[in-house]
């Protein structure tokens, strides 16, 4: 069985690098002793390489941003061959409050090629606005898919992990329930398999994203049979994400 993938969305937190380091290093505590669990972390840019060290085996770090170009006269922008120089080994991409800030597939799709052609692995976020009665949002989930990974070079599609993020549960009271979780990951590996091969989504980690926490994780991972989680708020809560990663490591599918 492969190891299950627990990604830590820090968003705009910690406020200082004090506490940056607090959570980096607990979180590797626990990272150590787990058998069954990759943890990555994905700071802040400006905390990134405090975050970085020799021990990024036990923690592997992650961005949640990275430029379209390559270098330049882009000011503002960090390129995918800055990050994956430092030790940088995942991306966070497509993020609902990325997408509702303005960003376009078109530029997602920009961001992934860039990030894959770097050597890093593409965290790609998808997931419906709403839910409606006669499953439109199965509809606008496929095209959104679609139109994100337009582009994408097949040869590249194992180095992408799909979080399925539905945007009404992302920061909300309650997560999505598992048994849905598992349906709606399932839709999503299917039209994965339709842009790629079946083999490639065979192959694809799929992670469900949207107010996890160290209660709901075990029965998300068990019930909903995702091959791991992207945690925002309960990755920087620190007694939290501890529970959290124990939580997930002992479920035995
Ligand atoms: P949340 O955020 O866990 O705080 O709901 C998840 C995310 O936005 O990735």
């Amino acid at each position: 069985m492969s190891k299950r993938l627990i990604i830590g969305n820090w968003k705009m937190n910690p406020p200082t690098l004090a506490e940056a380091k607090r959570i980096i290093r607990s979180t590797r505590t626990v990272a150590a002793i787990l058998e069954h669990t990759d943890v990555v972390a994905c700071p802040p840019y400006t905390y990134i390489s405090s975050c970085i060290s020799k021990k990024s085996h036990i923690v592997s770090i992650g961005s949640q941003a990275v430029s379209i170009h390559g270098g330049g006269a882009h000011t503002g922008e960090v390129s995918a061959g800055m990050l994956n120089d430092m030790g940088v080994q995942y991306v966070i991409l497509g993020h609902s409050e990325q997408r509702a800030a303005g960003e376009t597939d078109e530029i997602i799709s920009k961001r992934i090629i860039a990030t894959l052609e770097a050597g890093m692995i593409a965290v790609v976020c998808v997931g419906e606005k709403v839910r409606d009665e006669q499953g439109a949002y199965l509809d606008i989930l496929k095209d959104q898919i679609k139109h994100t990974f337009a582009g994408v070079p097949s040869k590249y599609a194992k180095n992408v992990v799909i979080a399925y993020e539905p945007v009404w549960a992302i920061g909300a009271q309650e997560a999505m329930i598992p048994e849905q979780v598992y349906e709606t990951s399932l839709f999503v590996k299917k039209v994965f398999s339709d842009i790629f091969s079946q083999e490639s989504a065979m192959k694809v980690k799929v992670l469900y994203g949207g107010s996890v926490n160290f209660r709901n994780a075990g029965d998300i991972i068990r019930v909903g049979k995702v091959d791991g989680l992207l945690v925002g708020r309960e990755s920087v809560n620190i007694p939290g994400f501890k529970e959290l990663l124990k939580a997930v490591d002992v479920v035995v599918l």
